[in-house]
Formats: C-alpha cells, sequence, structure tokens
C-alpha cells in the first residue's frame, strides 16, 4: 500500500509520525508523496489557534484525493482524540480515528482497514499503562531498521512518557494526551542500547513532563535522574537530549546531572509561561518567579555554558501592563537564547476559558511583538559572543544556502544551536549526516551560526 502522512503539532507527533512511517514500511508499506498515496494519515494538533479548522482544510484536499474504493484517510493525534467519532460520520472517507494511546495499534488497524473497505474505526480510549509500541525499532526477524531512523541521520528519539497530570489552566494537553504514564525504564534502555548499537550518536527522551517521569508508578520505577545516568551509561552514545521539562518537577539531581554526565547536552528548555506571580498562580503552574530564578541560577552554577530556551503565553487572562514588565524582566534575567511565545488562546473545556477578564487581541499583540523583538536582540548577542569558539558539530544535511566551489552543511553544536559549515570542493556525494566535526566559529548570524572546520569529519 502507499501511504502518506502529514504531521502538525510537537516533537511528540512528529516522533509518532516517524514510528508510524517505520512501523507501515516495515509491515511492507511504502511511504509516498500525497499525489501518489491511497491512503492518508493525518497526525493533529490541538494545543493553539484554530486547529481543527485547519484539519478540516486538509481534511477536504485529501478527501478529493480518494477516488478509488480503497482510499481512506485516518486521523490521530490531539484533534483526533477531542472530535472522536465526529471525524467518521462529517467525513465519509475518514475510516480510521486513533488518540494518543491509539498510536501503538494503529498499524495492526491500517491494515484491517486496507483489507476491508467497509470497516471503520475509532481508537480513542486511554489505557491504564503506557502502550509499547511492537515493530517500530525492530523488524520480526530483529533485525535493526537501517540507519535513518527518526528523520535525522545519527538522531533518534525515545519517548519515555505519554501524558500529562498538571492541568495547568490554559491547557487541553492532560485532555488530549491523558493521564501521565511512565514507560518502564527497562523498555527504554532497552529501546536506546539498539538505536546506539544501529549508529546513533544522539538521543533526545520525549515526554510532555519528563522530570516527573516515575511518579506515576509510586516508586517502583527509576526516577527521571535515575534513568538519565542510566541511559548517559550507554556505550558509545554521545549526547542525550531530553524534552520537554516544567521547572516545578526539576529534581536538584537532574541539576546536578548537568554537571557530571559528560554526554548530556548543556541545553534545556524550561518553559517559563509568564514572569508574573499572578500569572503563574492563575495559570496553576505551581512555582513563583523566585522559584524558577533559583533553578537558573542553580543550573547556571552547576554548567556555566547551559543554553536555556523557553515557552512564554502573553495576553492570558487578567494579564495586566504591570504583569506583562514582569514577563520582560525575566527574559532579561535569564537571557533565553531563544523562545517560543504564543498568544493566549480559549481552548475549549480549560479553566481559563472561564477566567476574565480577557486581553484585547490588539494589546495582546503589541505584547507578543515587543516581547518577540526583545528576544531577537539577546539571541543575535548571544550568538556573536560565539564568535571565535571551537565546538564539535554533529552533521544533519546539506545547507539550503549554497556557495560555489563547495558544499554547505548544517548541523548541531552541543547547546542545540545551528551551524553552518563548508566544504570546499566537496559536493552532493558526501555523505556527512551523522558525523561528528571540530568547527571554528567564525561569523554569527540572527539565528544561526558559521563555522570552519578543523579537521576531518568522524
Ligand atoms: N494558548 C496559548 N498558548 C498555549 N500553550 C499551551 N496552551 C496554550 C493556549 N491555550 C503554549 C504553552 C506551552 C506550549 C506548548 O504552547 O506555552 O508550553
Ligand atoms: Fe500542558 Fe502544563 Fe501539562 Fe505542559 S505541564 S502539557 S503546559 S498541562
Amino acid at each position: 500500500m502507499k501511504f502518506n502522512v502529514i504531521t502538525f503539532g510537537c516533537q511528540m507527533n512528529v516522533h509518532d509520525s516517524d514510528w508510524l512511517i517505520r512501523a507501515m514500511e516495515s509491515r511492507g508499506w511504502k511511504a509516498v508523496s500525497e499525489s501518489e498515496a491511497n491512503i492518508f494519515i493525518v497526525n493533529t494538533c490541538s494545543v493553539r489557534d484554530k486547529p481543527e479548522q485547519k484539519v478540516y482544510s486538509v481534511l477536504g484536499r485529501l478527501g478529493r484525493l480518494c477516488t478509488s474504493p480503497g482510499d481512506f484517510v485516518a486521523v490521530g493525534g490531539c484533534v483526533a482524540q477531542q472530535i472522536g467519532e465526529g471525524f467518521l460520520k462529517k467525513f465519509p472517507f475518514v475510516r480510521l480515528v486513533f488518540g494518543s494511546d491509539g498510536v501503538a495499534q494503529a498499524p495492526q488497524f491500517l491494515e484491517e482497514l486496507a483489507a476491508d473497505h467497509k470497516k471503520k474505526l475509532v481508537l480513542n480510549d486511554f489505557l491504564a499503562k503506557y502502550p509499547e509500541r511492537e515493530g517500530g525499532l525492530a523488524n520480526p526477524n530483529e533485525e535493526l531498521l537501517p540507519p535513518g531512523i527518526g528523520t535525522i541521520p545519527g538522531q533518534a528519539f525515545v519517548n519515555i512518557m505519554q501524558g500529562c497530570d498538571n492541568f495547568c489552566a490554559y491547557c487541553i494537553v492532560p485532555y488530549t494526551r491523558g493521564r501521565q504514564k511512565s514507560r518502564l525504564s527497562s523498555a527504554i534502555i532497552e529501546e536506546c542500547t539498539a538505536l546506539v548499537k544501529s549508529g546513533v550518536r544522539e538521543i533526545t527522551l520525549l515526554g510532555q513532563n519528563v522530570n516527573s517521569f516515575g511518579i506515576d508508578k509510586k516508586g517502583t520505577d527509576l526516577s527521571f535522574a535515575e534513568l538519565l545516568y542510566k541511559v548517559s551509561a550507554i556505550d558509545g552514545l554521545e549526547r542525550i537530549r531530553f524534552t520537554t521539562s516544567h521547572p516545578k518537577d526539576l529534581a536538584p539531581e537532574v541539576i546536578k546531572a548537568f554537571g557530571e554526565l559528560p554526554n548530556l547536552c548543556p541545553q534545556l528548555h524550561l518553559p517559563v509561561q509568564s514572569g508574573s506571580d499572578n500569572m503563574l498562580k492563575k495559570m496553576g503552574r505551581k512555582y513563583d518567579r523566585e522559584r524558577y530564578l533559583g533553578i537558573v541560577e542553580g543550573l547556571k552554577e552547576t554548567c556555566p555554558n547551559i543554553v536555556l530556551t523557553t515557552d512564554i503565553i502573553v495576553g492570558f487572562p487578567g494579564e495586566t501592563d504591570e504583569d506583562f514588565e514582569q514577563t520582560m524582566d525575566i527574559m532579561e534575567r535569564v537571557r533565553y537564547e531563544s523562545s517560543f511565545s504564543f498568544k493566549y488562546s480559549d481552548r475549549p473545556g480549560v479553566a481559563a476559558v472561564k477566567m476574565t477578564p480577557k486581553v484585547p487581541e490588539d494589546v495582546a499583540q503589541k505584547r507578543l511583538a515587543r516581547l518577540q523583538e526583545r528576544q531577537k536582540h539577546i539571541t543575535r548577542e548571544s550568538l556573536e559572543e560565539l564568535v571565535g569558539d571551537e565546538m564539535i558539530i554533529l552533521l544533519e544535511r546539506p545547507s539550503k544556502r549554497q556557495a560555489e566551489g563547495g558544499i554547505a552543511w548544517r548541523g548541531k553544536d552541543p547547546g542545540g544551536r545551528v551551524v553552518n559549515i563548508f566544504f570546499e570542493g566537496g559536493d552532493e556525494s558526501l555523505q556527512l549526516g551523522g558525523k561528528l566535526v571540530k568547527v571554528k566559529i567564525t561569523e554569527s548570524k540572527n539565528h544561526s551560526l558559521i563555522g570552519e572546520k578543523v579537521g576531518n569529519p568522524w
């Protein structure tokens, strides 16, 4: 069968889609472009904006491509979890709807639906335990899948948990992804070890709130810090990252790990959401600015070159000019190297829907623009400071911008910054994906760096 996957949203969704592609290919299906496909899988996101409308417009387009009786669409992810059967009723060509916990079973049911054109299914039940996925990593003959695991050579994402129990007042995730469920640490270590054996050099541990890993198991499994130490010890693993972290659950042992584990990358995404204690309280974040700044101080002491990034919401109900100034202030104090910032938007069923007063759109827009402008400057200044430094880069793919007389490749430094490197005399045949190279930074741009190689890639 020829299939095509369209993905919206976070890294968790991207990872789910990657896994689905590998799982279907191991069953003999072929991932193709949209125009060549018969079966379409749309992995949806509902965290912000008008996600439903976005999905409906994609479904309109795909509906026109479903021309033969065997053609159909499967809708997965957070919008699927919310709308459920509604998709089957509204769109006759949608024959499978699967939520967060349905991903593990989706391959089996996609096969069944491809064989029986009349069948339709909804896999939206939340399960009590983390649903282990089979067939995505190793094929039935126990052979490891070829390199290219994930979409970037040498890099892989490994799920360690699903769901979230925090119920921040603005957030729909606990409703669409369900309660927190940690994966068994033995399964995680096994997957990481197999990935490293197959040539992966960098692993990112993934979950909605990785810092509370294991808490749902009531002490019968490892803590997140213990898991980090175990993964770090896997022979041959050069880099570990993890995302996303909730500041309230970041244990001192995890902060310590940044000073102790040589392969733990000096990078942390630590969503602050707001710098105002009033807002943090209304958001239900369970930390205040003092505690957050204390964590940042601890991190910078343990690991002076740590790269911090964040998520910020402006215009949360009741946010005053003073509250917003507190957010601007925390940005100056932490000096995030980059940030994702959003205007608050009501999501169905979340607590903040009922909170007032709502901040007028134009006020929120102005605040967002000011914050983003300031961030742009901080990013540029932080990158400028790196000119002249030497660092090790993990190469990913040829850069978008090329020049005569060679080929440019992009990669990332341990802090997660994008670095472009020119390989004189090289051409498209140069296979550098997944290789490491020592580089001297020669120039900084708005969002990236340019480096010169020092020695050969390995
Ligand atoms: N409105 C705006 N931003 C939101 N986020 C989550 N829910 C909302 C919402 N209702 C942002 C948060 C979160 C990121 C993934 O999306 O900043 O960290
Ligand atoms: Fe949403 Fe808060 Fe859970 Fe993050 S921690 S997924 S913001 S509820």
